[in-house]
């Protein structure tokens, strides 16, 4: 039995979030260490919950705030963001907490409505709007398209903790609450698979709020998701200031798909000639790896190289997946290159650079070649590809 506590992250303000051990598909993100969902209460003149788990770890929650006080004492409830992950709790602690106010940004209110259709007690809030709970001050800053509208975070002054939601997040299942209690790599690479998967879209966004977030005196992240940072905050600045500029490596993906294994031949000498380059390269079959996965190594990459055969027409549902969600996630700054073996007619090339183009890409001269590629055919090939890259 796994026991049911509050965790105090400093004196009277507790994690009593939800623990979701197995979960693996995320919305389409395969979450293969499962998440958290990460609600924090703090204990002053007037009790304060920020956030609420999933609808199905409520109970979880309850037993973790009741730990501490009794849930009918609550007296704030602040929503920082409307996804339900978030918010799926609300209904059931508010009816518990019948005389909590609901805290949340313009664009808040208008999200929770849409989804919860309930009257609630509002108390609209923007940046620079400051909550007193007692000894201690809640300062609000909207956060808007990181990764919603109604995004907002909440800085607790006296404390120094700088509760960010999905900001600086992770999925990561564990009973370590804190950055310092499991190996850094795996917590920034979780962050970096999550920023790919669902903060890559908003880098301008994310620009302007480690902008306005720089000002702030912290000593904790207190993150919607995962690890708490509270001893390698400048680690997790520095990786956010990197993804959200679009820095790259010296690095390419190569992702595809295929059928008979032509298409993959040809992967392979493009990936040749990569590393002949000097360029760390990332070789992903479609069939073999999820998008979510090939989107943690696109983030940092230069060069993608997207190949699919020719099938009735058409390129593979795949990889034709893969463009599309990859297309919407737009990484910027980067050189695609199609490539792929065809029967007859051949179309598949041609839309997987069509593809990479609407993603804003640079386009190096595709690769296509008939049925089985021929020794001389991929020698010509190599040589003229390792003429076009970097
Ligand atoms: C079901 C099927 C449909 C195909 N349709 C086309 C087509 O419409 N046009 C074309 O040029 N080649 C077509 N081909 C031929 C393949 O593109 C060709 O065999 C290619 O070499 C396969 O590459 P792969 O080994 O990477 O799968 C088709 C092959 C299969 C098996």
């Amino acid at each position: 039995m796994i026991s049911i506590k509050a965790i105090q992250i400093k004196e009277n303000v507790y994690w009593v979030g939800g623990i979701d051990w197995n979960i693996r598909n995320f919305h389409g993100y395969l979450t293969q260490r499962g998440s958290t969902y990460n609600a924090y209460l703090i204990i002053d003149e007037k009790i304060t919950l920020i956030d609420t788990v999933k609808h199905y770890l409520f109970d979880e929650m309850l037993e973790r705030i009741s730990d501490v006080i009794d849930p009918a004492d609550i007296d704030y409830v602040i929503s920082n963001h409307v996804e339900q992950d978030h918010s799926g709790s609300l209904p059931e602690i508010m009816e518990i907490a019948t005389k909590a106010t609901l805290v949340t940004s313009p664009n808040g209110e208008k999200g929770l409505k849409a989804h919860f259709r309930e009257d609630w007690n509002y108390r609209i809030v923007k940046s620079g709007d400051v909550l007193n709970i007692g000894k201690r001050n809640l300062t609000f800053v909207q956060t808007p398209m990181v990764h919603w509208p109604d995004n907002m975070v909440t800085y607790l002054e006296e404390d120094k903790i700088l509760f960010s939601n999905d900001a600086f997040g992770q999925h990561i299942a564990s009973t370590e609450r804190f950055d310092d209690e499991l190996p850094l790599g795996v917590i920034l690479e979780e962050a970096r698979k999550y920023y790919a998967n669902i903060v890559l879209p908003y880098g301008g966004q994310v620009q302007k709020a480690l902008g306005t977030l720089g000002g702030l005196d912290v000593e904790v992240i207190a993150t919607s998701h995962g690890l708490i940072w509270r001893s390698n905050i400048p680690a997790i600045l520095n990786e956010y200031q990197k993804w959200s500029t679009n820095a790259t490596e010296k690095k390419a993906v190569i992702v595809y798909d295929t059928m008979w294994n032509a298409t993959e031949i040809i992967a392979e000498s493009i990936s040749d000639v990569f590393e002949k380059k000097g360029y760390n390269v990332r070789f992903m079959d479609l069939k073999n790896n999820h998008i979510s996965d090939i989107m943690t190594e696109v983030i940092t990459a230069k060069y993608i190289c997207v190949g699919s055969p020719t099938l009735n027409n058409n390129l593979m549902p795949s990889v034709a997946s893969f463009l599309t969600y990859l297309k919407g996630l737009a990484p910027k700054d980067r050189i695609g290159l199609a490539f792929g073996s065809y029967g007859w007619s051949g179309q598949s090339i041609g839309q997987v650079e069509q593809y990479l183009k609407d993603c804003g890409f640079e386009t190096l001269e595709n690769i296509r070649i008939q049925y089985i590629p021929e020794e001389d055919q991929l020698e010509e090939m190599k040589e003229k590809l390792e003429g076009n890259i970097l």
